[in-house]
């Protein structure tokens, strides 16, 4: 078992720590953060990841996970550094490394010993090159230093399952010896290792989460020619997965992709390729795709309303997916904003997601603290985000709360006959609208 060091106690960087120690490690997170350093050092999550705080106590009680904002104490001693600093997006769409760096230095000027430098953060391909020349040049001792690109493709609210049952481990190391020390920290997690070179494993990472967004834009496109035909998404896209070779997984259509990755990681893969010359065309038009995506359910209202102005809407769901209080790229953010300036009053409520949604959503948004408040009087209600909550629902109270029950339903979370059975006016993605409890074809 390894002593681990982990930088940036963010999303990628707790989890990781944590499942380390799970495993048996001994890993001490390091964080600037002294607020979030304290509150970890009693247990608790800074982050809403179902089943964390629990594995984080067991391995905080069993002596194996440390926090501490004292770099020279997190680094002492450390065979292994895990770097999982945010790489957030410039204006331009570019990485902005300058976490990345910071971490470079500190690691040149605290290591006494060998010491490999793992990348967790998703950074632009040849990044891990750079960090390496960087921790180089500022070494003031002769110790050896290989770096590993280790990209993480944990999905949130999902993190810790994914942790201990990923489909694969990417190792990329240019260093056999570097390569080999992070293939044996992994085994204890029984997860096929997939061993690479360092740019490839870079690539990797931006290429993997590139490649869902256009299956999600894609099957979003097929959504919007589907509802002019009168076909329906839902037995298009079950038809189709049934093709071992496109799989099932993500072709649910909907609102489009939000989070703090796809919209990320889309738009900095265009501008790598562009600095190599390359126009990467498919790639502009899946971001395109998902833009006019975020837009479509007030486009619907604008049609089927005869005016917004004035009129109260619920919005059900504010995080950018269920089971996590993210609100990051949220499609709710840009629905809100055009619904407030179509002159509606919007109300909104999440089950988790709240506090955040206070903090990123435009103003004049007002919040409640349930299903039932937020419908009461409504003249439209917006699904955005497919809980488990709303999913679950019985649909007469629409018609109960409601001043007229109807319903936008982004995530298509009831099927057609159930909301005609409920005497819905309803509109979803890529499927005939209920009129007044009829199912209609085209819209
Ligand atoms: C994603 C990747 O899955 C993960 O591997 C990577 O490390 C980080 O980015 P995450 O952002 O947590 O993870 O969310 P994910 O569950 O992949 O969903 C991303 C977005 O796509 C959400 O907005 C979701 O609503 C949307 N989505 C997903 C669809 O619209 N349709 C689908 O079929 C699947």
């Amino acid at each position: 078992m390894k002593k681990i060091a982990v930088v940036g106690t963010g999303y990628v960087g707790l989890v990781t720590g944590v499942a380390l120690s799970e495993v048996g490690h001994e890993v001490t997170c390091i964080d600037i953060d002294e607020a979030k350093v304290a509150r970890m050092q009693r247990g608790e999550s800074p982050i809403y990841e179902p089943g964390l705080d629990d594995v984080m106590k067991r391995n905080i009680d069993a002596g194996r996970l440390h926090f501490t904002t004292n770099h020279n104490e997190g680094f002492t001693g450390k065979e292994v550094i895990y770097i999982a600093v945010g790489t957030p997006e410039r204006e331009d769409g570019t990485a902005d490394l300058q976490y990345v760096d910071q971490v470079a230095v500190d690691i040149a000027s605290h290591v006494k010993q060998d010491v490999v430098v793992v990348t967790k953060s998703t950074v632009p391909v040849g990044t891990n090159d750079y960090i390496l020349r960087t921790i180089k040049e500022h070494l003031t001792n002769g110790v050896a230093v290989s770096i590993v690109s280790n990209p993480e493709f944990l999905r949130e609210g999902n993190a810790v399952y994914d942790a201990f049952n990923g489909d694969r481990i990417v190792v990329g190391a240019d260093d056999k010896w570097a390569g080999d020390m992070i293939e044996e920290i992994n085994k204890p997690f029984n997860i096929p290792v997939y061993r690479t070179d360092v740019r490839s494993a870079e690539m990797i990472k931006y290429a993997s989460n590139a490649f869902l967004a256009t299956k999600i834009s894609f099957i979003n496109e097929i959504a919007n020619i589907c509802e002019k035909l009168g076909a329906n998404i839902e037995d298009v896209s079950a038809g189709m997965g049934m093709d071992g070779r496109i799989g099932h997984q993500f072709l649910r259509a909907g609102i489009g992709y939000g989070g703090s990755c796809f919209p990320k990681d889309t738009k900095a893969l265009t501008q790598i390729a562009s600095y190599v010359d390359h126009n990467f065309e498919l790639l502009n038009s899946v971001i395109r795709v998902n833009n006019y995506q975020h837009h479509i359910l007030p486009e619907k209202a604008k049609k089927v309303m005869d005016t917004l102005k004035g009129k109260r809407v619920a919005l059900l769901g504010l995080a950018f997916k269920p089971n996590t209080d993210d609100m990051r790229e949220s499609p709710a953010i840009t629905m809100s904003e055009e619904l407030l300036l179509a002159g509606a009053e919007v109300v909104g409520y999440d089950p988790i997601a709240m506090d955040n949604a206070r903090k990123t959503m435009p103003e004049g948004v007002s919040y409640v603290g349930s299903v039932e408040e937020a419908l009461t009087g409504a003249d439209a209600a917006f699904l955005v985000t497919d809980w488990d909550e709303f999913k679950a629902l019985d649909l007469s109270v629409f018609r109960e709360k409601m001043a007229q029950p109807l319903v936008f339903d982004g995530r298509n979370c009831y099927g057609l006959d159930q909301a005609a059975e409920a005497g819905l006016d309803y509109y979803s993605i890529g499927r005939a609208p209920v009129v007044k409890g009829k199912v209609e074809v085209g819209m």
